[in-house]
């Protein structure tokens, strides 16, 4: 049987009604067709799948769509606006910290966490910061360096 929710997503407010067992991140890609944010192990061990959930960084492969009910999502598709990219975007873009691009929608959604929790992150504090989500391209170096870009970028012009 069927169950309704409701939900804020990037600002958009959604009700659908979806089997109590649907994962978070089917119910961002295959049902609303938000397919920014990957599924890289459905292990809760990459980080691919990781968006924000009333503001803190969530593995989207480890919740339900029924426990997001009430909640505010956001995914990487909720970051631009006005064809800017979001501060940490154009960090990753300028900073090389992509290669194939699977891992970083999950890893900027994480980085958003870690810059309200450490606005100006020592290397220490990204590289743990970022622990949860893996890589299989970049070798972290440029990664680092994009969140710090970010944390500048971010402390120069914020952003709600
Ligand atoms: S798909 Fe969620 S942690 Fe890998
Ligand atoms: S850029 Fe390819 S997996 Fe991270």
């Amino acid at each position: 049987m069927n169950v309704p929710i409701q939900l804020e997503i990037n600002g958009k407010s959604v009700a659908q009604e979806v089997e109590p067992r649907l994962l978070l991140v089917h119910f961002l890609r295959d049902v609303l067709g938000l397919t920014g944010t990957k599924v890289g192990c459905d292990t809760s061990q990459c980080g691919a799948c990781t968006v924000l959930m009333d503001g803190k960084a969530v593995k989207s492969c480890t919740v339900l769509a029924v426990q997001a009910d009430g909640s505010q999502i956001t995914t990487i598709e909720g970051l631009a606006h006005d064809s800017e990219y979001h501060p940490v975007q154009q960090a990753f873009w300028e900073q090389h910290g992509l290669q194939c691009g699977y891992c970083t929608p999950g890893m900027i959604m994480s980085v958003l966490d870690l810059l309200q929790k450490h606005p100006q992150p020592t290397e220490a504090e990204i590289r743990e910061g970022l622990e949860g989500n893996l890589c299989r391209c970049t070798g972290y170096h440029n990664i680092v360096r994009a969140v710090q870009e970010a944390a500048t970028r971010l402390q120069a012009e914020p952003v709600a």
